[in-house]
């Protein structure tokens, strides 16, 4: 949550440098953005609220900067608001990620002191607390002291005008140092140095990070300066570009099939570790958030129906409330597209510090939860811009199918089930099947509310397109299982209520079906999305009957739906929802 990016080194473009940097990272946060840069003896900013697409930066030539991309916990959506803050004297420039809990009782003891606040954010106190504890020690120990009175998550990243240097630290927000030639660049992913270099270095909880002429890392904890461990990520930078397409949500959409062929080959070792942890342990639970939830609940009803296992499954959030009775034998396995989710890393910290198992399914290749965990499966999806996760959930349901199936030493069936899936995506992408997705879109973009209806596996489906619908299209969209429509909610049927209903040729067809009769007979107009028509339907879309991996075209049908309601509506950037962010690091 929220972009930061930096720069020193020889260049005189900090700025544009920087603003680059922030496109790159703007899926993290998009309500405004900020660069800070020094020049001719002063610090100089530039501020603006909403996106930063199209923008060009009028700041001044200069080589060192820093750069944030916002999204709005403390403090509304305004340009004041926007980061980086100055403390009084304007020699300090701060930008932020996370929140600072106690930030109104700090405020409280600095206003005493006589600061001057201009801002709402919680982020303005940092920059007068360092300022305070400046006037009587280094920069680098006041951030140091700063820090260490800050309650929650953060991370702060500093540019002082006096020592020219950028000064960072951080506890649970992610931040990298990207290493080049005579120059560094600190950024909040790996995504924003790509272009730049491939070394880079992990910053570790309560290390004190100065950018200058060297690189220094002080451990706050021991005072004791490090030694970098670098990290040579090998991306393909270009791969992260829109290319030919419109959207990133369509261009991560279309390279499904690929994602899934190449999971199918996966490897059995990669796969065995984790089916060995879960064979080991006694009582495993799976972690995630938002469609990386409903990956987690697909995996509990996979695992009991393909491995006969019981796998629990919690919402990350949620799990703070469900830890009590981990021990040393549970297992915990956090599931997750860019392994930085809050809600995620903590279960596994706090599952780590009662010394039960974690392991990791993440995209994020170095990130937290990918360094916590000694048992991990890559995705390897590619990188992944839209807010809204296509391919990197595809992915999650291939690889959780893959481990389903391994259990059984049937590996090389789930392997057959996926490529099939990767088929019949591929016909599900083909020009005449998104002009029917496309029609339907057309008729439903006046619609306020759908509900979706689905069973078993297919009720993770369900869930996964429900929240689709709401992040594309803007559409009041709520997923039942089917059998619990009967319990309240078919309350909410009435003439012309549209009703998606998810039918595989499994156990839970006809049952599925009888559920459909009993919304139709109350005047609902029903869509199936199913291998089998069926009379009940008024529209069909045909996903392939590929048994447990059925749910990856019901998926893929439910995002093209989603992504030309959006269209249809005119959503202006289907890629950046409303409200939202992609990596979701605050409470
Ligand atoms: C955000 C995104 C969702 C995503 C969720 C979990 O809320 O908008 O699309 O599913 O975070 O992200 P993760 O990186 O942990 O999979």
């Amino acid at each position: 949550m929220c972009g930061i990016f930096g720069y020193i080194g020889k260049k005189d473009t900090a700025a544009p440098i920087i603003l680059e940097g922030l496109k790159l990272l703007e899926y993290r946060g998009y309500d405004s953005w900020g660069i800070a840069v020094v020049t001719n003896g002063h610090i100089e900013i530039q501020k603006q609220i909403g996106k930063i697409e199209g923008v060009q930066t009028s700041l001044p030539k200069s080589s060192i900067g820093i750069g944030h991309t916002r999204w709005a916990t403390h403090g509304g959506i305004t340009k004041i608001n926007a980061h980086p803050h100055f403390d009084c004297t304007k020699q300090i420039a701060l930008l932020h990620n996370g929140i600072i809990e106690n930030f109104l009782d700090l405020k409280k003891e600095l206003l005493k002191k006589g600061h001057v606040f201009l801002s709402e954010t919680d982020t303005e106190v940092a920059v007068h607390l360092i300022e305070e504890y400046a006037k009587t020690t280094s920069l680098s120990n006041a951030v140091e002291k700063c820090f260490k009175r800050l309650k929650g998550l953060n991370a702060l990243v500093v540019l002082s005008l006096l020592t020219n240097e950028i000064i960072a630290i951080k506890v649970g927000s992610p931040l990298i140092v990207g290493i080049g030639k005579e120059e560094y660049f600190i950024s909040s992913d790996p995504i924003g140095i790509a272009s730049h270099t491939k070394n880079v270095y992990f910053v570790q909880d309560n290390q004190l990070i100065q950018l200058g002429k060297t690189f220094e890392i002080r451990d706050c904890s021991s005072g004791l300066y490090i030694t970098p461990t670098i990290t040579v990520i090998d991306w393909d930078y270009k791969s992260s570009l829109k290319g030919k397409y419109k959207h990133f949500v369509l261009k991560e959409i279309y390279e499904q099939p690929v994602i899934i062929t190449q999971i199918a080959k996966y490897g059995k070792e990669d796969v065995q570790k984790l089916t060995n942890e879960i064979e080991r342990a006694y009582g495993t639970f799976i972690v995630g958030c938002g469609s990386a939830s409903y990956a987690a609940l697909y995996g509990t009803y996979l695992f009991s129906k393909v491995a006969k296992k019981h796998i629990n499954f919690s919402i990350g959030s949620e799990f703070n409330y469900l830890e009590d009775y981990l021990t040393k034998k549970s297992l915990v396995i956090g599931i997750s597209q860019s392994g930085e989710t809050i809600d995620v890393v903590e279960p596994l910290s706090k599952a780590l510090k009662k010394g039960s198992q974690i392991a990791v399914i993440t995209n994020g290749l170095g990130s937290t939860m990918y360094r916590l965990a000694d048992t991990k499966l890559f995705l390897n999806a590619g990188v992944e811009k839209a807010v809204m996760s296509t391919k990197a959930l595809i992915a999650m349901l291939s690889v959780l199918l893959l481990c389903a199936y391994s259990f059984e030493k049937k590996q090389n069936e789930g392997s057959l089930l996926l490529e099939a899936a990767a088929k019949d995506v591929k016909r599900i992408l083909s020009v005449t099947e998104v002009n029917k997705i496309k029609k339907l879109a057309k008729k439903l973009a006046p619609r306020q509310h759908i509900y979706l209806i689905g069973r078993g596996l297919s009720y993770a489906a369900v869930l996964e397109i429900t929240l689709k619908l709401k992040e594309a299209a803007y559409i009041h969209a709520e997923g039942f299982a089917g059998g619990e429509l009967k319990h309240g909610s078919l309350a909410l049927i009435e003439k012309g209520s549209v009703c998606i209903v998810v039918a595989p040729n499994d156990e839970t067809y006809a049952s599925i079906i009888s559920n459909a009769q009993e919304v139709k007979a109350r005047g609902g107009y029903i869509i199936g999305f199913s291998p089998i028509d069926n009379q009940v339907f008024d529209y069909f879309l045909k996903t392939a009957d590929l048994k447990e991996a059925t749910i990856i075209p019901q998926v893929v049908i439910g995002q093209l739906l989603a992504y030309y309601l959006a269209i249809e509506k005119g959503v202006k950037d289907p890629d950046k929802p409303r409200n939202l962010a992609k990596s979701v690091t605050v409470k």
